[in-house]
């Protein structure tokens, strides 16, 4: 800028020294004002200092005669830089014109020495300072000027007053304060004065009455105060008055009564009180009345109705009575009509529908009656103009008519906040340009239509607080611009439907205080947009949406809903949510898949359960004799192999000498002598049990010992001889207390036996369930058990050996009541372990198995031991299966338990049959380790170890106590 500057002096000398005479006074102006300037776009290139004749530059007009320069217009040029004193030199510049620029600095104070100048047009920049004092002094013929949105300060001068040529005065939005200059009603020319957004203070002076032209003044927004002026009604061609937001007060002059030509009032935001007195009626050419925030009282007045061309009416927010007059109905030009927060009575206006308007406010006050009959009353077609509808917070009763789809054009459906009841009207899904539908705080009832999917333009749908129930309608995804939905404090059941998840532009929604259940849909997680989410106090369960709005998630959001995990609720979700497989074993048909359709939806079929239903077709449930040949083992395993031969059911039978599949027997029992030739008859009739790895026979060996022989049924997929007995032998050394031993097993390729220490008391399962016989064991018996099978399973454990398949039928209870732990380990007997295998093996030990087998990413641990442990202690405490199937359901024991503990009723899950015969002292942190013991995710269990040391601990109450939670 300098170097132009420059530039232009240099070149300025060049032409001065040079006496052309055709560069005028204006060219010389304008190119030294274009100096000053900043022009981004060069909007101004065709200004050359080469070209001796401006009159064809950018903006630039002349004298057709002189060829002067008599206007400029600059408008909206992205122009900065100062208004220059180039200009001065245009002596015959009438117009200068530079609004919407980006002009800075101070208005230049001999702009006004142009005595020419009619017209000054600075608004729109970012001027700032002071309007020059002298600015108006000697202002020629200036008629128009206008300052409006810059950034000038300090008062208006008081040389305003002396400019009579003035016609329109524009400062508006700007930073002016003080008083206005005491004889601005001089200027009796004015017929346009906006002074609107500024900071001018003080009382309007007398005097306006003077002002015969006046149209237009636009005093809102400022910080007058005292009352209007009383001679305003002289001004008697006004046509816009504006006041509002002032601190003005008193009544309405009645000199306004005179105002006939006005069509503008605006006097909203000041303290004026009183009636609106009768004579408002007599400005017939009202258009436009706002006397909203104020204090006016009384009465509407009737005379109202006689504004016919009023189009705008707002008397919101003032102290009106009563209800509104009739003759309104006489208002046929009314548009828009806002008389919301009063204290009006009476109906709903019926007029008001019949006239057509676009907008009708009238909440906050106390209408009553209801809102049908004017609706049922007139003619369709005066409702198709009708957009805004608020009728909240009155005290409007009977139901929503049920004829809402003539509002065709309706946008804001308003009825919050009355004693509306009935049902919502399945027309609501006629409302096909509405975007906001409140009708919250009501005596609603009945199910939400699931016709509101027609309301397709829909952004809010505010239904709280009333008592809506059934279930939120899936069709809500039909509504794609909702971005609120509040449904809070009804009730409503069933899930949340998963296709909410599609409302892509939801950020607000509050389904709290319902009854709402099922799991959250994962999908929730990609709203992008949302900023809350309130279902707390309902009763969802499962895993909280993980991503997205739902890492931040407030708790108060969540809470309340006891069966939700997740971080945020601070309780752990399982990695999967296993599902029970249900299936009813006392309905055969259920697997052929001739139950009636009713019966199949409780069917739940997983592809493991169809393995494993196919696995038992194969099971040769045949008569095995194993003949005990030659049984001669001394120490361990070492000696040469004992022999079975093996006859009947199965072609096992073979020479002993040349057949190399030929049976190995070995056991280990220290120096154990068996005679061989012994014959062991492995049929139906000694049959103990049947489980996963195969069935279980007992046997009583030559030595009159009786011993439990499994023959395995996973023969084919066990590993080779070699591993096998590898495996086996490893088993072979777990020797404890609490464990039954292995004493030997039998080999050939397609027959394994494994040869197991006989326990004679029968398995636990048989204790707790089987049949009304059933021994009842006593609260000492199942602590004991409970704490000897921990103990044995942590020895196990010790010797990093996992059992995979805890249940109840592998606990066997010798002839002293202590319980000793069987089929540990047999997975290692597989190849791999396949995940496959062992889950559709657990499934028949249903609701043991812990749910990291259903991840194929979770690695298996000694932890799952500790969930079927826990679902153990829990079996033996209720005395109930870890899932019961009842007439149509299932119960699957630890979440029936855990429900209990927490509505604090965990003592009503006791074995019924121990008669209160227990410590609760002891029982219930037995059932709470039961249930940590249980935990869906690994880590939250504890080790065996620690669990025989917390049941010690609960036994034998101590000083040291920990405290169980
Ligand atoms: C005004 O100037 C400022 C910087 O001086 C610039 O950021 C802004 O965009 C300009 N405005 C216009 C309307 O040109
Ligand atoms: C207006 O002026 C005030 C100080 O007088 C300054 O703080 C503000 O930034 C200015 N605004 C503009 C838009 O120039
Ligand atoms: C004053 O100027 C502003 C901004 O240019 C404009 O919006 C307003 O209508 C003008 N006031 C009058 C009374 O013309
Ligand atoms: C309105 O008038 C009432 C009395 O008529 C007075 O109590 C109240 O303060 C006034 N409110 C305002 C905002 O001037």
């Amino acid at each position: 800028m300098l170097l132009k500057v420059l530039v232009f002096l240099v070149l300025v000398s060049v032409v001065v020294n040079s006496q052309q005479p055709t560069f005028n006074d204006d060219v010389l102006g304008l190119i030294f004002f274009k100096a000053g300037l900043d022009d981004p776009n060069a909007k101004l290139q065709s200004w050359s200092e080469d070209d001796n004749d401006p009159c064809n530059w950018m903006g630039v007009k002349c004298d057709p005669t002189t060829y002067r320069v008599t206007e400029l217009h600059l408008d909206g040029l992205s122009l900065s830089g100062h208004v220059g004193r180039g200009l001065l030199r245009l002596q015959f510049l009438q117009v200068l014109s530079l609004s919407n620029n980006n002009l800075t600095g101070p208005i230049n104070s001999e702009l006004s020495h142009i005595g020419s100048l009619k017209v000054i047009d600075l608004s729109g920049n970012s001027l700032s300072g002071l309007i020059p004092d002298d600015f108006f002094a000697q202002c020629g013929s200036l008629g128009s000027v206008s300052f409006a949105r810059n950034n000038l300060t300090g008062q208006i001068p008081d040389s305003l007053s002396s400019c009579s040529t003035l016609v329109a005065v524009n400062f508006s939005s700007n930073q002016i304060s003080g008083q206005l200059p005491s004889g601005i009603w001089f200027l009796r020319g004015l017929q346009s004065l906006d002074i609107s957004g500024n900071l001018v203070e003080g009382d309007i002076p007398e005097g306006i009455g003077n002002l015969y032209d006046l149209r237009q003044i636009d005093f809102g927004n400022n910080r007058f105060s005292g009352r209007l002026p009383e001679d305003i009604g002289s001004c008697s061609q006004l046509k816009s008055l504006d006041f509002s937001e002032n601190y003005l007060s008193g009544s309405l002059p009645d000199s306004m009564q005179r105002l006939g030509s006005c069509t503008s009032i605006s006097l909203r935001g000041n303290s004026f009180r009183g009636q609106v007195p009768d004579w408002i009626g007599e400005l017939t050419n009202l258009e436009s009345l706002d006397l909203s925030a104020n204090n006016f009282s009384g009465r509407v007045p009737f005379s109202l109705g006689n504004l016919q061309f009023l189009r705008k009416l707002d008397l919101s927010m003032n102290q009106f009575t009563g209800a509104l007059p009739e003759s309104m109905a006489n208002c046929f030009n009314l548009l828009a009509m806002d008389v919301s927060q009063n204290l009006l009575t009476g109906n709903v206006p019926s007029w008001m529908f019949k006239l057509g308007v676009n907008s009708a406010l009238i909440s906050g006050n106390t209408l009553i009656g209801k809102m049908e009959s004017p609706l049922l009353a007139s003619r369709v077609s005066s409702y198709q103009s009708l957009q805004i509808l608020d009728l909240s917070s009155n005290a409007l009763s009977g139901e929503i008519p049920s004829n809402l789809g003539v509002l065709s054009s309706l946008i804001l459906f308003n009825m919050s906040r009355n004693h509306l009841f009935g049902s919502i009207p399945s027309s609501i899904g006629e409302l096909k340009t509405t975007e906001v539908i409140d009708l919250s705080d009501n005596w609603l009832n009945g199910s939400i239509p699931s016709e509101i999917g027609g309301a397709v333009s829909l952004k809010e749908l505010s239904l709280q607080r009333n008592f809506l129930s059934g279930k939120v309608p899936t069709q809500i995804v039909n509504c794609s611009s909702l971005t609120t939905l509040i449904l809070s404090q009804n009730n409503l059941s069933g899930s949340i439907p998963p296709a909410i998840a599609n409302l892509s532009n939801l950020q607000y929604v509050d389904l709290s205080l319902n009854d709402l259940t099922g799991s959250l849909p994962k999908e929730l997680a990609n709203l992008s947009q949302l900023m809350s989410f309130n279902i707390s106090h309902n009763h969802l369960r499962g895993e909280l949406p993980l991503g997205g709005f739902f890492n931040t998630i407030p708790t108060s959001s969540v809470s309340g809903n006891p069966s939700l995990c997740g971080s945020v609720v601070n309780r752990s979700c399982p990695a999967v949510h296993p599902k029970p497989i249900v299936l009813n074993p006392n309905s055969s048909d259920s697997i052929g898949g001739s139950s009636p359709n009713h019966h199949r939806k409780k069917i739940v079929l997983s592809i493991s359960a169809l393995i494993a239903i196919g696995a038992a077709a194969f099971i040769v449930i045949g008569v095995v004799a194993v003949t005990v040949l030659n049984i001669h083992v001394r120490s361990s395993m070492s000696r040469a192999p004992a022999t079975l031969t093996l006859s009947g059911g199965e072609d096992f039978s073979c020479s002993p000498a040349n057949d190399p599949n030929y049976g190995k027997l070995v056991m280990f029992s220290g120096d154990a002598d068996f005679d061989a030739g012994a014959h062991a008859l492995l049929n139906k009739d000694c049959e103990l049990g049947r489980g996963g790895f195969g069935v279980v026979y007992r046997t009583i060996l030559r030595d009159g010992r009786s011993v439990a022989i499994k023959k395995l049924t996973v023969s084919s997929l066990i590993k080779s001889q070699e591993e096998f007995e590898r495996e086996v032998k490893k088993l072979g050394k777990i020797r404890h207390h609490n464990l039954v031993a292995l004493e030997g097993y039998y080999w050939t390729s397609s027959l394994q036996l494994l040869i197991f220490e006989f326990v004679s008391s029968g398995s636990l399962y048989k204790h707790l369930h089987d049949g009304p016989g059933r021994t009842c064991l006593s609260w000492r018996q199942r602590f004991n058990i409970i704490l000897g099978t921990a103990k044995g399973l942590a020895y196990l454990h010790r010797m990093n050996v996992i059992h995979y398949n805890l249940k109840s039928t592998n606990i066997l209870i010798d002839s002293s009541g202590e319980p000793k732990v069987g089929d540990f380990g047999l997975a290692r007997l597989l190849p791999t372990l396949d995940r496959c295998i062992l889950s559709s093996k657990i499934q028949s030990a249903l609701g043991y198995m812990a749910p990291e087998f259903a991840c194929k990413t979770v690695k298996i641990t000694e932890k799952c031991d500790v969930y079927g442990f826990g679902v153990l202690v829990l079996e033996v405490i209720t005395g109930k299966r870890p899932v019961e199937y009842m007439e149509d359901d299932v119960v699957v024991l630890s979440d029936m338990v855990r429900g209990a503990l927490e509505d604090g009723r965990v003592e009503e899950c006791i074995d019924g049959s121990l008669r209160s015969n227990f410590p609760a002292e002891e029982a219930i942190p037995v059932i709470k380790l039961g249930l940590i013991c249980a935990s869906q995710v690994p880590s939250n269990r504890p080790d065996m170890e620690e669990v025989v040391n917390i049941l010690e601990l609960i036994q034998c109450p101590s000083d040291g106590q920990e405290e169980l939670e």
